[in-house]
């Protein structure tokens, strides 16, 4: 059984994703490799927006969080979509604006924007910013007046959901460097201030309640609880919210054993808590904003590295170690985050082994994973640790000097660079 449809085996038992021989894919463009499958990002996106549209009569948008995955291919499929893009810093817009993306599609997001951040998205024209702090809102009021412009505005709100996830993507509570509290009356606060503010216009409210989570309940509670806040808005201010922005966080199957709802599901159940909760209050719907990451960039990547040595040491364990690592994959190192790997190309033979799959770093802990089933690996195997599209090239780093891998795009079979392996050069190319 395959993690996901787009795997398979061939004849001779090599791995395939997205209709490519991964043995090949090594081959051609060297390991370590990222892997994108194309069509997997597509139709990711598109379930969004088609439940989005079925659940919701289309009155929202999907987009996209290029934290998970960004490059200019990536916001170039996801542009070509129609959906649009939360971009987190400078740098992530820059490469959507440098791709081509509709910036009226872009949300500006960031707990600490800089004057330089905020004047490039007011600049470029992104379709909102979404402001975490009075400083920002200050200094936004400031720089909008200075351009000449009025940029609309949403406030990141904490809706005190806590929603049983890892500490360190557990962001709605209140305990939480992002947003301004509800419970405190902090977040009302803000709303006066902005409302009465002449240069931005606040047209949203928006929320994310964390990462990998499986159950609806913490989306019907955020959504019901931000409804309640727009209501409140409406009630003591006589204003209206029209946007309401509901962040990602759906989580992904990783392992066999995971078993996330489907995304149409929670589009379906958070549609009728906002429907109902309007009609409650005697609100107009508003217009809906999601934005997820990993559920569209982690299914469609891999990660292909070559074994070099092997490790058995009686008793305890089987060090199988590869050519890539911490600074390709730092999500066990950081979150002891777990995949599935195969060898790819013994694709048809037994997991028969249980082994810790090492990196090459200088580091005890840079290991992609412990007790990972795999199929008995030597020297010069391919290994695809799957399920690593979101958050592995985006979070990667050059730690010991290593030249970040390429990341290539397949589609149908056929493959594409979209990000070219870094060079020796590359890696001393701001030393002086
Ligand atoms: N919107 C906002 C405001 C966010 O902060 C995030 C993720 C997302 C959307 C997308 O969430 P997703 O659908 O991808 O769960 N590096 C961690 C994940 C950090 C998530 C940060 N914010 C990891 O590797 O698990």
């Amino acid at each position: 059984m395959m993690l996901y449809e787009n795997m398979g085996v061939t004849a001779e038992g090599h791995f395939t994703f997205g209709g490519a021989d991964t043995t090949e894919l090594a081959a051609e463009y060297g390991t370590p490799l990222y892997v994108m499958d194309e069509n997997m990002v597509r139709k990711a996106v598109r379930r969004f927006m088609d439940s989005m549209e079925k659940y919701y009569g289309g009155r929202g948008e999907v987009h996209y969080a290029s934290k998970a995955f960004s490059c200019m291919e990536m916001c170039r499929i996801i542009n070509s979509e129609g959906a649009g893009l939360d971009a987190v810093s400078i740098g992530e817009l820059y490469t959507a604006v440098k791709a081509g993306f509709d910036v009226k599609k872009i949300g500006f997001h960031g707990n600490n924007k800089t004057d330089e951040e905020l004047r490039y998205a007011v600049e470029v024209g992104v379709g909102h910013i979404i402001v975490d702090n009075i400083s920002e809102l200050e200094r936004l009021e400031k720089i909008a007046a200075e351009l000449g412009k009025k940029p609309s505005i949403m406030f990141r709100i904490k809706p005190g959901i806590d929603a049983h996830t890892h500490d360190f993507v557990k962001t709605g509570q209140i305990d939480s460097k992002f947003g301004f509290a509800l419970e405190t009356g902090e977040a009302f606060e803000a709303v006066k201030q902005a409302v009465a503010c002449s240069n931005v216009e606040l047209t949203g409210i928006h929320c994310h309640i964390g990462s990998q989570i499986f159950d609806i309940a913490p989306f019907e509670e955020a959504a019901r609880v931000m409804i309640g806040f727009i209501s409140e808005i409406k009630n003591k201010l006589d204003y209206e919210i029209k946007g309401l922005n509901l962040g990602g966080g759906f989580g992904i199957k990783y392992l066999d054993s995971d078993d996330p709802s489907p995304f149409e599901t929670y589009m379906e159940r958070v549609s009728k808590v906002v429907a109902g909760e309007c009609e409650r209050l005697g609100i107009a719907q508003p217009f809906i904003y999601i934005e997820p990451g990993r559920s569209i960039a982690a299914p469609a990547g891999i990660t292909l590295y070559t074994v070099g040595a092997r490790k058995e040491i009686p008793n305890i364990r089987t060090y199988v170690s590869v050519d890539g690592g911490m600074p390709d994959n730092p999500r066990y190192i950081l979150y002891g985050s777990e995949y599935s790997a195969l060898v790819a190309n013994k694709a048809n033979e037994e997991r028969s082994e249980k082994v810790t799959i090492a990196g090459k770093c200088c580091e005890s802990g840079d290991l992609i994973g412990e007790n990972m089933p795999l199929q008995h690996a030597e020297s010069g195997d391919i290994i695809a640790v799957l399920a690593t599209g979101a958050y592995n090239y985006s979070m990667s780093s050059n730690y010991n000097r290593l030249q970040k891998p390429a990341v290539v795009f397949v589609k149908d079979g056929a493959s594409r660079v979209a990000v070219k392996r870094e060079t020796l050069d590359d890696i001393i190319r701001n030393d002086i």
